[in-house]
Order: structure tokens, then sequence, then C-alpha cells
């Protein structure tokens, strides 16, 4: 079906379902649980770059409150990122590719939280 009409039906369901709407948009607090399951181990609990086996990395999982550094960053680079991995925007591939793992949804929700950890919040 073509973008635009599948744009239009999109539209009418987040009328027709304020609720399922809301479930559509990327989920921080969804991105928040994936990110302490995924991430945290290296990037660190509050994001600080700081977790268990960030120790040995060089160069060290990123400080996602590191806003200056963060919200620089698009939103298409984060997708690039944490889909395909360090490598795939020329970073170090101890970034682990994760589309094989989270689906690209569970992605946009993770990116939304990481939005929310370096403050101001951006939208790039
Ligand atoms: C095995 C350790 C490890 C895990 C797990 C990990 N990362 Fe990373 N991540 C890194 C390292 C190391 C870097 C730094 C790469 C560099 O600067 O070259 C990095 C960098 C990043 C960056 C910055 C990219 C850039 O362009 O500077 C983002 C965003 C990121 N990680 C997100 C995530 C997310 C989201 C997850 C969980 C889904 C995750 N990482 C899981 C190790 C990890």
């Amino acid at each position: 079906m073509p973008y635009s009409y599948r744009v239009c039906v999109v539209v009418f369901c987040a009328l027709m379902l304020g609720g399922a709407a809301v479930a559509m948009a990327a989920d921080a607090a969804k991105g928040r649980s994936l990110y302490q399951e995924y991430c945290s181990m290296c990037h660190g609990a509050q994001g600080k770059g700081n977790g268990p086996a960030a120790a040995a990395m060089q160069p060290r999982p990123r400080d996602h409150t590191d806003s200056a550094y963060m919200n620089a960053l698009s939103d298409d680079h984060l997708m690039r990122v944490v889909s395909d991995g360090g490598p795939a925007v020329n970073r170090s591939p101890l970034m682990p590719a994760w589309k094989g793992t989270l689906t690209p949804a569970q992605i946009r929700d993770v990116i939304a939280y990481l939005r929310t950890l370096a403050a101001p919040a951006s939208k790039p």
C-alpha cells in the first residue's frame, strides 16, 4: 500500500484509539528497561559510560549524559550505530550491532531513552 495511504491509516488509528497511538510512538520507559538489560554493562546503569565491562575498553563506551557530545548526534546516526554497530559510523567495533537482538521499534525506544539522559533534551 502506498506510503501516503499508510500514513493516513496510522493517523486515523491514532485519532480513533488515543491510547494505542501512544504505544506506537517511541517509548522511553520501554527503552529504559531495554537499556538496563542490553547496554548498561558497558555504558553504565546511569549511562555514564562506566559499566562493569567498560574498564578494559579503549575507547571507553560513550557517556550518554555528555550533552555536548550526544546532542550533536542525529537520530539517524544513533539509529545506525545502535543497529549496525560502531564500525558502521567509524567507531569502535566494541560497540556491538543490535539489529539481530532488538527490533527497529525497540531501538527507537532505546534512543528515546538515551535522549532523556543528556540534558537539555535535544531534537535534531
Ligand atoms: C560490549 C560493550 C557495549 C555494549 C553492550 C553497548 N555498547 Fe554502545 N558503545 C560501546 C563502546 C566501546 C562505544 C565507543 C565507541 C567509540 O567511541 O569508538 C560505544 C558507543 C556508543 C554510542 C556512541 C556512538 C557514537 O557515534 O559516538 C552509542 C549511541 C551507543 N554506544 C549506544 C548503545 C546502546 C543503545 C546499547 C544497547 C542497546 C549499547 N550501546 C551497548 C560499547 C558497548
